[in-house]
């Protein structure tokens, strides 16, 4: 009897020690700092890797707090990197990921194209596959796709300018220049080709004038969405095109970083006075310079596409797949990778201006107005 009593008493204090030693292990934290672990009850949950792009530019850095953020407040082991916008080491941080254990994978490609042979060894590990943001080309390995509706983004940004200029009452002949993101992420296509429904039928009429004449995508594609090099392209674009007192009325740019280097040139051509004032210029993200840029005139607008819903759902995609279960999503036919049409769940942006800044980024919580002095 004693003895038997004694075996229970031994073989509880053993699953405890187990317990204790298999959430010591789930908690996971990694000298680089990369790796961070989840609170409270990690054991249950798979661990999930998430990649994304750059530091360099507010938006990633945001969308990566909030999805480690999220995915911690439900218990789950994340392994987060970014890549410093280079290939290569993208490449090997997902295969480092898939080498750790991760059985989910959230990725936001620097180049959708060069993921195949990554995410080829990601399916032979039993890794699910999440693009976020921006699609992840050539490949059957991805399996779903959450992102803005980035044709819409564009749509937007060009009914910005049809308004302002007031194009559909007729007015015009206005100057336009067009900018357009990295070709390698299959978004910068999609915000040119959304922009461009609504823009080129006056291009077309003549009531908007490209004085470049640089108007496909190849040649007002910027590379890496890199600001200096809009603000290089801008400077040779008014040398070459605006010397004789011609004035820009609008530019198309398709995020904020390159509208960043936009104004950058702007700015050292003489524009920003009463007599050569800022023409109209789009750009999207919301990021605070250039929401403050917006409320000193410098910028007309940004399209607003709030990080935190896109890592809430991408969130409960990775719930529904853990579990066995296909997420909800409400496109299964604009993105298709080459190989196949990625189900996609598609969120809503909206613009930004000095009008209702207040409204919708203050009073939603996304910037406090000091964030903004
Ligand atoms: C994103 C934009 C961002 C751009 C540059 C795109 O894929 O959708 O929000 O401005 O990349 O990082």
């Amino acid at each position: 009897m004693k003895s038997g009593l004694m075996k229970k008493v031994f073989a509880a204090l053993l699953a405890g020690a187990m317990v204790f030693s298999l959430t010591a292990c789930s908690s996971n934290t990694s000298s680089n700092g990369s790796s961070t672990g989840a609170s409270g009850s990690s054991a249950k949950h798979e661990k999930i890797g998430v990649s994304m792009p750059t530091q360099s530019l507010q938006r990633w850095n945001q969308d990566g707090a909030n999805i480690v953020k999220q995915l911690k407040d439900k218990g789950y082991p994340v392994e987060i990197q970014y890549a410093n916008n280079d290939v290569n080491t993208q490449i090997q941080q997902i295969e480092n990921m898939i080498t750790k254990g991760c059985k989910i994978l959230i990725i936001a490609a620097i180049d959708g194209s060069s993921l195949t042979d990554v995410l080829n060894t990601a399916k032979q590990n039993n890794c699910k596959v999440i693009a976020y943001d921006r699609l992840i080309m050539q490949t059957p390995n991805v399996d779903y796709y959450a992102t803005f509706d980035n044709y819409k983004v564009g749509v937007i940004q060009g009914q910005y300018i049809e308004s302002k200029l007031n194009l559909k009452e007729g007015k015009g002949p206005f100057n336009i220049e067009i900018f357009a993101g990295d070709p390698g992420d299959n978004n910068a296509q999609f915000f040119y080709n959304g922009a461009m429904s609504v823009l080129k039928p006056y291009i077309d009429k003549g009531k908007l004038i490209v004085k470049s004449g640089q108007i496909d995508f190849a040649k007002c594609a910027i590379s890496n969405w890199t600001s200096a090099l809009a603000q290089s392209r801008m400077d040779n674009l008014i040398t070459s095109n605006y010397t004789k007192g011609e004035k820009l009325d609008a530019v198309l740019s398709a995020n904020d970083s390159l509208a960043i280097g936009i104004v950058a040139s702007l700015k050292s051509n003489g524009y920003g006075t009463s007599a050569k004032p800022y023409p109209i210029l789009t750009g999207q993200d919301c990021d605070i310079a250039n929401v403050k840029a917006i409320i000193e005139g410098q910028q007309s607008m940004s399209i607003y596409k709030d990080t935190r819903l896109l890592a809430a759902k991408t969130v409960s995609m990775v719930e529904a797949m853990e579990q066995g279960n296909a997420p909800e999503i409400n496109d299964t036919k604009s993105y298709n990778n080459g190989v196949k049409v990625v189900p996609t769940e598609l969120l809503t942006p909206v613009y930004v201006d000095k009008n209702n800044y207040k409204d919708i980024l203050i009073k939603g919580g996304y910037y406090t107005e000091d964030q903004l002095k």
